[in-house]
């Protein structure tokens, strides 16, 4: 380990610090580049840089290693429930038993909306995508809840977050009912935060709803899964929203924008469209060869990461996941076929291989999320109600740094240089 490295810029030798973290590659502090070279570093994308410090999730690529505040992944989707993996990641610490009943107490007296928030899905259109209406309730709260917009007070930025992560839920499952012309589902504190969700979705007045524990588990899981990620696109979008002292509501809203990408949480919306598409393995040679065509813009949904370079650990969990979703649902889908086959034939492809593209954990999810009958549409929306507590405990990890700065990158600016205004008359 070095604690500088030199760099000679400008005609000046410089020694840059090198910060090491707990675990991981070290980072090169370049914070005072500008003022002793007059030159930025320049790397879109942020392939080779760390935006702030962190210690809530760390990711190893290149191993398949993902670790909330230290427990891996797999030991977290095998033995935990969502609501001990939200309070480790907001709190630091899994839960003693008490402070889980204290901890799901509290975020179950959270789920219900304001009753004047319905009235907002009233002005969308029936047809409207659930992520569309997820960004504008999720920004209208900031309308409703003022009471927990301070952000310089930790206890309202609490407030602020128990209530992000209870009243996701009800806003998705409100989305998908108004999608289909059903009554909205309230919120019922006996069940399960999941348990709640399944119900509030599928659940309709004229029965009382029978959450079955298989898919109940399956759910959490995939929650659980998706809980948080570091510093990805979404997550970067909120802290950078957040760091010009922006409302929580609206940072989260951001992030739900930020997410509803196909390069990033609409991948899983994407994937199973694509795995439908493709519907029998006869035809899986022929995208394979599209994939690999330069020429051609088509990429294999649900394969590659920009940091798993190796696997999506969170992949594996998935994979064993569809297969107890589907047994005990009794569903065949074709589609769970074509996916496994598609997986053997581009994992033994060199241009797979040299590439390291790999299954994320989006190849998998839209086939069990499909089994237990959430349309395509509302994959995203789960996936943003499950990053909610990564992008609030993200959140505030950056507001309580006594160092946190406005995020405001540079630019290596490449149009016109000064030149002088031309008079419309005299334009050519
Ligand atoms: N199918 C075919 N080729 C691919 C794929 C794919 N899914 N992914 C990457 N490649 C190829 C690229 O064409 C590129 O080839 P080249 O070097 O010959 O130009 C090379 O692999 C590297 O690709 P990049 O786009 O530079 O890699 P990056 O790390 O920027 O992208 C990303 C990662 C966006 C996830 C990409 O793999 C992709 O588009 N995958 C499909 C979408 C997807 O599944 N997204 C979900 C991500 S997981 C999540 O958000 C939870």
């Amino acid at each position: 380990m070095t604690d500088s490295v030199k760099l000679n810029a400008a005609g000046k030798d410089l020694d840059l610090k090198v910060l090491s973290g707990s675990v991981g590659p070290d980072v090169i502090d370049i914070r005072k580049l500008y003022a002793q070279t007059g030159m930025f570093t320049y790397d879109p994308g942020f392939t080779s840089t760390a935006s702030c410090d962190s210690a809530i999730t760390y990711i190893d690529g290149d191993e398949g290693v993902l670790l909330h505040r230290g427990y891996p992944i797999g030991q977290l989707a095998e033995k935990s429930s969502f609501m001990e993996v939200c309070h480790l990641l907001l709190n630091g610490e899994l839960p003693t038993k008490d402070e889980l009943d204290k901890f799901s107490y509290t975020i179950s007296r959270h789920t219900m909306l304001h009753e004047q928030l319905a009235t907002f899905y009233r002005g969308f259109r029936r047809d409207a995508h659930p992520m569309a209406i997820m960004c504008g309730v999720v920004g209208a709260l900031s309308a409703f809840y003022q009471d927990s917009a301070d952000i310089t007070d930790p206890q309202q930025r609490m407030i602020a977050s128990h209530r992000l992560i209870a009243k996701m839920p009800t806003i998705a499952a409100m989305a998908y009912k108004y999608s289909i012309g059903q009554p909205f589902m309230s919120p019922k504190n006996n069940l399960s935060y999941t348990g709640n969700f399944l119900q509030m979705t599928f659940g309709v007045p004229a029965e009382e709803y029978v959450v079955n524990p298989v898919v109940e588990k399956a759910m959490d899981r995939i929650f659980i899964l998706h809980a948080d990620h570091e510093q990805n696109a979404s997550t970067s979008t909120v802290r950078l929203a957040g760091s010009s002292g922006a409302n929580p509501f609206a940072c989260i809203a951001a992030g739900i924008a930020c997410l509803w990408g196909p390069a990033h949480g609409g991948a899983n919306e994407a994937a199973l469209n694509m795995l439908r598409e493709i519907g029998t393995v006869d035809r899986i040679p022929e995208y394979i060869a599209r994939a690999k065509d330069k020429n051609d813009p088509f990429r294999l949904m649900g394969f590659g990461h920009r940091v798993y370079k190796n696997y999506d650990p969170r992949a594996t969990v998935m994979q064993q996941t569809v297969r107890e979703v589907l047994g005990e649902l009794g569903v065949t889908d074709p589609v769970f076929d074509v996916a496994i086959a598609l997986e053997e034939m581009a994992l033994s492809d060199p241009y797979f291989i040299e590439k390291k593209l790999f299954p994320n954990v989006d190849f998998y999810s839209g086939v069990i999320l499909s089994a237990i009958g959430f349309p395509t549409t509302m994959f995203t929306a789960l996936f943003a109600l499950a990053r909610t507590v990564g992008w609030v405990a993200q959140w505030n990890e950056m507001i309580s740094d006594p160092e946190q700065k406005i995020g405001r990158p540079r630019q290596l600016y490449t149009g016109p240089t000064q030149r002088d205004f031309v008079p419309l008359a005299d334009r050519k």
